[in-house]
């Protein structure tokens, strides 16, 4: 959607399937193969950062770690655009919980379900322009069609 609209953006996949995918679906952006954990491939500042659903994978400290590098990528005043699992989600609360409101739905693959006063604390470094729940429905493996309640914030960096 963004590359379409003529801005030019950057990509970053730790899968290298969905990494081949991702180039060949949409050749105008720029893809780095890398976690988002790492970010070492560009010192570049951004205007805006998009993150679908990706933020509720890691535990706490590597989600500080993820959104302190996010930050800092970002020029002043640029915005940001999360989506994240929510404690309304039907999965919430299976699996064994490894920290607060992080549960294990496969040993070793935490899933975090954002409150609002988690979010609120997440993105304390930004400017809430909105927040909410937001219906998102897909159709994979075994589930088949589902529909995620999902976390979204829209904010801007302070400076
Ligand atoms: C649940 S999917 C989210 C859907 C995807 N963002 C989209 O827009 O359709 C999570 C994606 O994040 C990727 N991912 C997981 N951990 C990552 C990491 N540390 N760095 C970069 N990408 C990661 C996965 O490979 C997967 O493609």
């Amino acid at each position: 959607m963004f590359s379409e609209n003529n801005f030019n953006v950057v990509g970053v996949e730790i899968s290298d399937i969905a990494f081949e995918m991702a180039k060949e679906f949409d050749p105008k952006t720029k893809f780095f193969n890398g976690s988002v954990l790492e970010m070492t491939f560009t010192d570049e500042k951004y205007d805006a950062i998009y993150c679908f659903n990706t933020l509720h994978l890691f535990l706490r400290k590597e989600r500080i770690k993820f959104l302190t590098k996010c930050y800092n990528q970002l020029r002043e005043n640029g915005f940001v655009f999360f989506t994240m699992f929510s404690e309304k989600e039907a999965s919430f609360g299976t699996g064994k919980e490894i920290e607060n409101n992080t549960f294990e739905s496969k040993p070793g693959r935490p899933t975090h379900y954002f409150s609002k006063s988690d979010l609120i604390q997440h993105f304390k470094d930004y400017l809430i322009i909105k927040k909410g729940i937001m219906e998102d429905q897909e159709t994979h493996g075994e589930v088949g069609p589902h529909i995620h309640k999902l976390s979204y914030i829209f904010a801007q960096k302070r400076v």
